[in-house]
């Protein structure tokens, strides 16, 4: 259905239940950017938005690798797209995950910032005593999240000095050797991933091991009100012509992982306002539905009133609350209103595709059911 359309429907609608907007072709165009534009290889980091229609869509557009981070999503992609690539890129996994993921769903690809999670890998998969190499083991490595809003400089990689040692430990194992890291989600400025290619190539190095495989992560950016970063093709600029001027990486196979790039403006949703109090919109969307990141981070949040009153009158700044019970179900705004908005009025929420509708809980049993609409052009 036209967006226009969809809109109109989504007014009328008095169902109480948030409507979700599905803009397959702004995921089409998302990872066409990075399948064109990326000279390498691009894996759709799931836990973004593991919405079996948008992984359906990135397939059909010709993505053919995911980056899984658990045994469910591993499941789920696999059962969905039978033929797909799937990399298990987080650090830290269970034996049992690691067993089912290699003898069932035929994953070989799995990263570690640790001996154990290394010895783990290759006990679990047979690999300490196989002769023949199948596994690409893949080191996270911790870089700065210094230009990123949401930082993951803390929870993985491993420093310089640790990371040296377990790439020599690697390189007996495996049969392609890889380097990874992250410098953090909706990353502003492309020198994040430039500082991170050139700290891995000095620990290559030092290690003296040829690296095969060569992943700069998430982190490539979207517009958000207020938040303007440069196009995708600027950081590709920026990872192409620093890697082709390092020693021990310009051969490797070259990677990314981006979530919120290729999930953001797939989900938009419509919200009702079920009261309004002084400058307090209570609607019934929020922290624990699909509005997380402008909740929980206070990131801009991208909001119009629908109507059809040509002139609005005043604008006044609102904050909005969820429908739970909780203080936290708040965004804090100030978002641009037109001042006689009233219950029943439905609010038009954009980009909320990358990690909304993810988190979603059940929490005070709101958000339990929604109405989904497809939206044609
Ligand atoms: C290992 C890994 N790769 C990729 C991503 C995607 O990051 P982004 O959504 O910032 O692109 C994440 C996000 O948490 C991640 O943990």
């Amino acid at each position: 259905m036209p967006l226009q359309e969809v809109l109109m429907l989504a007014r009328s609608r008095q169902q109480g239940v948030p409507i979700i907007l599905k803009h397959p072709a702004a995921a089409v165009s998302a990872v066409s950017t990075f399948l064109t534009g990326f000279r390498g290889q691009t894996m759709y980091a799931v836990k973004a938005n593991p919405c079996p229609d948008l992984l359906r869509t990135l397939w059909e557009s010709g993505l053919r690798s995911f980056d899984v981070a658990s045994i469910h999503e591993i499941r789920n992609v696999r059962s969905l797209l039978p033929y797909a690539n799937l990399n298990f890129m987080n650090p830290i996994k269970s034996e049992q995950a690691i067993r089912e993921a290699f003898t069932s769903h035929n994953v070989r690809c799995f990263s570690f910032d640790t001996a154990t999670e290394l010895r783990k890998i290759l006990r679990v998969t047979g690999q300490d005593v196989a002769v023949t190499k199948t596994l690409t083991l893949c080191l996270r490595i911790q870089v700065e999240s210094s230009h990123a809003r949401l930082n993951m400089s803390r929870k993985f990689g491993a420093t310089a000095g640790e990371a040296v040692t377990l790439l020599k430990a690697a390189r007996m194992q495996a049969q392609i050797l890889g380097i990874c890291f992250h410098v953090g989600s909706q990353s502003m400025d492309p020198d994040a991933h430039r500082q991170g290619l050139i700290k891995a190539d000095n620990i290559a190095l030092e290690a003296g091991v040829k690296i095969d495989w060569m992943s700069v992560g998430g982190g490539f950016p979207v517009p958000y009100p207020g938040m303007n970063p440069p196009p995708p093709i600027h950081y590709f600029d920026v990872i192409h012509s620093t890697i082709a001027e390092l020693p021990r990486l310009r051969e490797a196979q070259l990677w990314c992982e981006p979530g919120r790039a290729l999930s953001a403006e797939y989900n938009s949703i419509v919200a009702r306002v079920e009261a309004v109090k002084k400058n307090s919109a209570y609607i019934n969307n929020g922290l624990y539905g699909d509005l997380h990141d402008p909740a929980r981070y206070n990131w801009p949040v991208d909001a119009t009133l629908l109507c059809d009153l040509t002139d609005p009158g005043d604008l006044g700044d609102f904050s909005l609350y969820g429908p739970t019970c909780d203080d936290d179900d708040f965004i804090r705004g100030p978002i641009r209103l037109p001042k006689k908005i009233a219950p029943g009025d439905a609010i038009w929420f954009r980009n909320v595709g990358a990690y909304g509708t993810a988190l979603r809980t059940k929490f005070n049993g709101c958000h339990v059911e929604d109405e989904e609409y497809f939206v044609t052009g």
